[in-house]
């Protein structure tokens, strides 16, 4: 049965989290790291554990300490990330590709494969990482982040902001669309792409001088070193994609794909808009979670009623009531 949420922090202000009880070490053999910057760091100072293999619990719990992302924010985030790649029977999630730690796979189509599978949550047009067609998904990327540089420079002074990550986001997708003849910015990519652009503001600037502009070292050391800065404080109040609208809104592009090889993007209206939340929800679970789990049973099918419960349980939260539930395997 999934572990129960973690309380409500007793203290969500900024402090200090590079700190002694969670030292950056390097990897071990058989560590493992995937897509995201914030969750790989995370297991590197050991607020997750140092393999890269947790529960939904133990990351809601660890954004939080680490990084003081709202509540509601994170659980909605790990939930997608853990009912398309974790393993719902034994609550674990590798935040990198397959791993048997996350114990054995159920009879279901799901991959249960890890948060670096392609087109569930990781996605096309990422700043730091390729698209999966080039063969890479995951890894740093140190041709990207030169361009990550470039931009920081002539549009940020030399910081990454608002204003570059409405350049770059811009940009990366172009990109996508010239290079990659299966370029795909649907949902929920098309969503998660210009919220995880202001996690780098919202997330990686030092809590004490919170003013939107980070340094491009300290943004080296998580995107490569998946490393905080010495003496690093976190955010200095409970936030979550705060500013992903002006991403958009710097240069709009439509979800879509490339339909007939590079060059071809075509929008796709019933893909949901940026802030059509209830749709991401909907999409999510009549496409992702019912394909994956076309009819399950038992301890998979109880866990999965659970999981679909607490996404939807936070969606109510960061959105505001309105989404309908769906029930999927029954109601509960
Ligand atoms: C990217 C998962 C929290 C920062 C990603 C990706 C995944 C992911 C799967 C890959 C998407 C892609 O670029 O194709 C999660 C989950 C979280 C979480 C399940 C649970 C709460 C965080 C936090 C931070 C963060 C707390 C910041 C502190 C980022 C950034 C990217 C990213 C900046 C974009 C990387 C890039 O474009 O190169 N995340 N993440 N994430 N994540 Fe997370
Ligand atoms: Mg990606």
């Amino acid at each position: 049965e999934p572990a129960s949420l973690p309380p409500p922090m007793k203290f969500n202000g900024t402090k200090l989290v590079n700190n002694a009880q969670h030292p950056w070490k390097p990897l071990k053999p058989g560590d493992i790291r995937g897509p995201c910057p914030g969750l790989n760091t995370l297991a590197s100072h050991g607020y997750l554990p140092r393999n890269g293999i947790a529960s939904p619990s133990q990351i809601i719990g660890a954004v939080q300490e680490g990084y003081n992302m709202d509540p509601s924010f994170a659980t909605f985030v790990t939930y997608l990330g853990h009912i398309s790649n974790g393993n719902q029977v034994t609550d674990l999630l590798s935040i990198g590709g397959k791993s048997h730690g996350t114990g054995p796979d159920p009879s279901s189509p799901a991959p249960v494969s890890g948060l670096s599978t392609h087109s569930t949550f990781e996605g096309d047009a990422s700043l730091t990482r390729g698209d999966a067609f080039f063969g890479d998904n995951h890894s740093f990327n140190g041709t990207l982040f030169n361009e990550f540089i470039d931009f920081s420079n002539k549009f940020g002074g030399g910081k990454y902001n608002l204003t570059v990550a409405g350049e770059l986001r811009y940009h990366r997708i172009q990109q996508s669309i010239a290079t990659n003849p299966n370029f795909s910015f649907v949902a929920p990519r098309y969503n998660t792409a210009y919220t995880e652009s202001v996690f780098l503001i919202n997330f990686f600037v030092d809590g004490r001088h919170y003013d939107g502009q980070l340094d491009l070292e300290v943004a080296r050391g998580f995107f490569q070193d998946m490393r905080m800065p010495h003496d690093f404080h976190r955010a200095p109040k409970p936030i979550g994609g705060d500013g992903f609208e002006l991403v958009e809104a710097a240069r709009p592009i439509q979800p879509g794909r490339n339909v007939r090889g590079v060059n071809s993007y075509t929008p796709d209206p019933t893909s949901p808009k940026l802030t059509e939340f209830c749709k991401v929800y909907e999409n999510f679970v009549n496409k992702t979670v019912l394909t994956f789990y076309p009819k399950p049973t038992g301890a998979l099918r109880k866990a999965l009623k659970i999981n679909l419960g607490r996404l939807y349980d936070a969606l109510n939260k960061v959105n505001g009531p309105g989404c309908t539930q769906l029930f999927p395997y029954g109601n509960y």
